[in-house]
């Protein structure tokens, strides 16, 4: 039965980046030649195990059809939501004809442009027997605080606290009715919490730090120091 299991990407990219604070969303700044959007998805592709990668995005987005990659074969297009959750939500519907629910999905944040084939191998190597599934995290290097205003209250045990990174990769049955549970929650930021609030308990595996979510200018120039040192 395992041949017939397949593996879809789905990458939220219908946000407006509003802590990038630039003149348009952060997918389609450039970096090292590309869009950011453009690397995310060509990484993905090449990473050669996805049947197709679903990508939200927003129906005012004029930037996206001007893209080469917007007709690749692989790429289906989903409307973009309200928040992310709602993206990766529609995005997750757009391949229900041709999804199974035991398949397995991996949602990737578009402003991730530094994922590399190394980790989505080891996230699906590490999980593809799991019954829950599980989510890239990192360790914080950081002593965390607790604080009231501007005031500390408490040192957090860092031991237990890790930060959640993407893929995250879960069946396309369980993610898609986990998801549709938590429909308007805004406690849900990503896909692991919408199966928390389901009970279910969702794996770590360990991902690489140059994966980083582009969020504030400064990510631009560091995502691309780490894309010219990775060399698979
Ligand atoms: N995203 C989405 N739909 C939304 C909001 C976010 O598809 N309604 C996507 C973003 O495009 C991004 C990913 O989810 O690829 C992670 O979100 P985040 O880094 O927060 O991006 P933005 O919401 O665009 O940025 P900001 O929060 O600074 O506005
Ligand atoms: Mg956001």
């Amino acid at each position: 039965m395992h041949d017939l299991i397949k593996f879809w990407a789905v990458v939220p990219a219908a946000g407006v980046g509003k802590r990038m604070n630039a003149d348009r969303p952060k997918q389609y700044l450039e970096l090292a030649g590309k869009t950011v959007i453009e690397h995310t998805l060509l990484r993905l592709i090449k990473a050669d195990v996805f049947t197709g990668v679903a990508v939200a995005i927003s129906e005012e987005d004029p930037y996206w059809p001007e893209l080469e990659v917007s007709t690749h074969e692989k790429i289906i297009v989903a409307a973009g939501g309200k928040e992310r959750a709602d993206s990766v939500l529609s995005a997750l519907k757009s391949i229900c004809a041709m999804a199974s629910d035991d398949d397995w999905v991996l949602v990737h944040d578009a402003a991730r442009p530094c994922i590399t084939g190394s980790d989505i191998h080891f996230l699906i190597d590490s999980l593809v027997n799991d019954e829950v599934g599980g989510i890239l995290a990192l360790s914080s290097h950081d002593t965390l605080k607790n604080i009231q205003g501007d005031q500390i209250v408490g040192t957090l045990d860092r031991s237990h606290i890790w930060r959640a990174l993407t893929p995250q990769m879960f069946r396309y049955g369980l993610l898609k009715n986990a998801l549709t549970a938590a429909e308007g929650n805004p406690a849900i930021t990503d896909e692991a919490s919408a199966l928390e609030l389901l009970g279910l308990q969702p794996k770590i595996v360990e991902g690489r730090p140059d994966n980083i979510k582009i969020t504030r200018p400064e990510d631009l120039a560091l995502a691309q120091f780490y894309m010219e040192q990775q060399h698979d």
